[in-house]
């Protein structure tokens, strides 16, 4: 690194690796020759219709033609709803609105989602963690104590990575509990394979509740860079403040308002429904396999299971061109790897190769 760009980036960042994301990890792979169950998308490239006549003019910043059926999908008022680039730019929105640089912090549940963490850092904000219990429940006690501590609390249900819902009470007492100190932002990213979960409808209730929703996962478009934020109207008038000014590409707003139409919504169900049928059929196989303990729930496109051997596991699949996601430096996640749900085909190779791996373990045993 030259003298110059030392001398210059902001110390928080010095101290920073980039984000590795399941993309990351494997830069430079190709979906056509590999099978890639590490990143929790769908396994299926829906068409639409792309139409250039606008290409020229700069694109509304927040379009009606996605703000107004997504609204009515969530069922909640247009005005309580933000469209970002995917939840991650929610994520970060919410950080540089309601966190002061240098000063405040976020309390996270670990193990869960990392960009909160990493957007916290990116912006010299402060990361307080307040670990899952064992059964991957709040630890509302240690949660609650961080009151007047941190300004945004991150809760993700389902949660990724271990696919477990937070329960109704738990989430009621965090939010009253903070009701007059802390925004509770609840991350729905997975929120279709747990359709009755929901606290979108809870707006009304709690002025500090938040929720971010994404078309990433069930809607099959993390390619397109598409996620909501859910909220009363005074924290997204906040939020617009800070927002790009055209931070909705004119092919994303057209491809978003097809995916929310009657048609794009029936399609979403049928590919959830496909995919929760796959997830009972490879949970059962899993569960025959040798010392394989699955962990979680499978109330998201994915599963999670320990096993004491999960590096030779990993390196054998990689070794065949299936790749999953190593998720056991997490805490209380040691040994542990995450399956995203593909196609039928997908899962069936990635069982076959697992049992093959085993059959191989029992002969050198
Ligand atoms: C819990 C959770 N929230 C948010 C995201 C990011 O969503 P998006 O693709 O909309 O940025 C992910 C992606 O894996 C996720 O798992």
């Amino acid at each position: 690194m030259s003298e110059l760009v030392n001398k210059l980036m902001c110390e928080n960042i010095k101290a920073l690796k980039p984000y590795e994301s399941a993309r990351r990890i494997f830069a430079g792979g190709d979906s056509d020759s590999e099978t890639w169950l590490n990143a929790n998308e769908s396994p299926f490239a829906n068409d639409f219709d792309i139409d250039t006549e606008h290409f020229n003019r700069y694109p509304d910043c927040q379009p009606q033609r996605v703000l107004l059926p997504y609204a009515e999908y969530a069922g909640v008022q247009a005005n309580q709803l933000l469209v970002s680039r995917g939840a991650d730019e929610g994520i970060e929105l919410l950080i540089r609105t309601f966190c002061s640089p240098g000063k405040d912090s976020i309390l996270i549940c670990p193990p869960t989602y990392g960009m909160y963490a990493i957007s916290a850092e990116t912006c010299n904000i402060g990361v307080e963690r307040a670990p899952l219990n064992a059964d991957f429940s709040l630890d509302v006690s240690a949660i609650s104590a961080y009151k007047g501590k941190v300004n945004l609390v991150f809760i993700c249900s389902p949660n990724n990575p271990t696919g477990t819902s937070i329960g109704k009470a738990q989430l009621k007492q965090v939010l009253e509990h903070f009701a007059d100190s802390a925004l509770v932002v609840v991350d729905e990213a997975y929120f279709e394979f747990d359709a009755n979960n929901t606290w979108a409808t809870e707006l009304a209730t709690y002025p500090n509740l938040v929720v971010l929703r994404t078309l990433s996962k069930a809607f099959a478009l993390a390619g397109l860079r598409c996620g909501f934020t859910l909220a009363n109207n005074d924290i997204i008038y906040s939020i617009m403040k800070v927002i790009a000014p055209y931070p909705m590409p004119e092919p994303v707003a057209q491809i978003a308002a097809q995916a929310l139409s009657p048609k794009g919504l029936k399609q979403m169900t049928e590919q959830v429904e496909y995919l929760q049928q796959q997830s009972q059929l490879v949970k059962q196989r899993l569960s025959q396999f040798p010392e394989l303990e699955l962990v979680g729930d499978d109330k998201a496109n994915f599963i999670l299971f320990r096993h004491p051997q999960k590096q030779g596991l990993m390196d054998y699949l990689v070794a065949n061109s299936v790749l999953i996601r190593d998720q056991s430096k997490q805490v209380n996640l040691v040994n542990c790897l995450r399956i995203t749900l593909g196609t039928q085909q997908q899962n069936e190779k990635l069982l076959a190769l697992m049992a093959s791996f085993f059959t191989q373990q029992e002969k050198s045993a």
